[in-house]
C-alpha cells in the first residue's frame, strides 16, 4: 500500500514523541522535513533517507513527501508539536483538496499526532490551560493582520487564555505588542503571562510576566506565550511560580 504518514515530533526533546509517532517513523523508508527537526530525532532515523529543506520551503516538503508516497516509498512528514497545529497536515491536505497529481490520490494517509509546544509550557508551570483557551499565530505572512487583530478582540471579549505562536520571527517583531494593548483592553495589567522559550532544548526558560510587561524584545521565533484569562492565578508553591487557571470548583469546594 502506498502510505504516507504525518508525524508530529513533539517540541525538541525525544522524550516528546508519542510512541506510535515513533512507530510511523520506523516503518518509513523516508523522511521528510526541516533540517533541526531530522536532526533532532537523532538515532530514530539512522539508516533512513532523509531529505531535509529549509524553513519557507513548505509546499516543496509536502510536494515531496506526497512525490515519494505515491512513488512506493513508505515516507514520514515530520513536524514540530503537532503536525496539525500550525504545520504541515493541513498544507498536505489542501494540496490534495486544490492542486492534486492523480498518483497522490492512491496514498493512504495517516496523521500521528504530538505533544504541541503550548501544552509543554502549561506542564512547565502549573495549569494555565485548565479552562477555554484558543490558540492565536501572530505570523501574518499568511494571514492579513485585520483577521488576527479580529480574533485578538474575540478572544479579549470571550476572556479565554491565550495561547500565542510565532510571536516574532526575523522579518517581524511589531504584532506582539499590538495583541499585548489589544488584550489590555479586555483583562488586567497584572493578568500573568507565562513566556516559555526553547521547552525542552537546550536553554529552557520558562518565566511568568504581567501582561503590561510582554515586549518583543524579551521574545524570540522558540518563544510560545500564554496569556492569561481574567480568572487565571499566579501563585507560589515551594518556591516556585505557578499559574494555573480555575475551572469552578470554588463553588462546590467547601
Ligand atoms: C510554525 S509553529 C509550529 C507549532 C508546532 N506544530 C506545535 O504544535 O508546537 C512554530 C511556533 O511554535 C512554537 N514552538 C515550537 N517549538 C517550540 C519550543 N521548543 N519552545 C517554545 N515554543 C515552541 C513557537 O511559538 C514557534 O514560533
Amino acid at each position: 500500500m502506498k502510505k504516507l504518514f504525518l508525524v508530529g515530533t513533539g517540541p525538541g526533546n525525544l522524550d516528546y514523541i508519542l510512541p506510535l509517532a515513533q512507530q510511523a517513523i520506523m516503518e518509513s523508508s523516508d523522511i521528510v522535513g526541516y533540517g533541526l527537526y531530522i536532526d533532532l530525532l537523532g538515532d530514530l532515523v539512522k539508516n533512513k533517507t532523509c531529505h531535509t529543506r529549509n524553513l519557507g520551503q513548505e509546499t516543496e516538503r509536502v510536494t515531496l513527501a506526497l512525490d515519494l508516497a505515491s512513488a512506493g516509498r513508505v515516507t514520514a512528514l515530520v513536524s514540530s508539536g503537532d503536525i496539525g497545529i500550525y504545520a504541515m497536515a493541513s498544507l498536505a491536505f489542501e494540496l490534495l483538496d486544490r492542486h492534486p497529481k492523480p498518483e497522490w490520490l492512491e496514498v493512504s494517509i495517516e496523521t500521528l499526532p504530538g505533544v504541541s509546544a503550548m501544552q509543554v509550557a502549561a506542564s512547565k508551570i502549573g495549569a494555565p490551560l485548565g479552562h477555554d483557551f484558543c490558540t492565536i499565530s501572530m505570523s501574518d505572512l499568511l494571514t492579513p493582520w485585520e483577521s488576527i487583530e479580529k480574533r485578538l478582540h474575540a478572544a479579549g471579549q470571550g476572556d479565554f487564555v491565550v495561547a500565542i505562536y510565532n510571536p516574532i520571527s526575523k522579518t517581524r517583531n511589531w504584532q506582539i505588542n499590538h495583541a499585548r494593548e489589544i488584550l489590555l483592553e479586555y483583562r488586567p495589567p497584572e493578568t500573568p503571562v507565562v513566556i516559555a522559550k526553547n521547552l525542552s532544548r537546550e536553554n529552557e526558560m520558562v518565566k511568568v510576566v504581567s501582561l503590561v510587561d510582554v515586549a518583543a524584545e524579551d521574545l524570540d521565533m522558540l518563544t510560545t506565550l500564554i496569556i492569561g484569562s481574567s480568572d487565571s492565578r499566579l501563585l507560589s508553591v515551594q518556591n516556585k511560580q505557578r499559574v494555573y487557571t480555575p475551572r469552578g470548583y470554588s463553588k462546590v469546594l467547601k
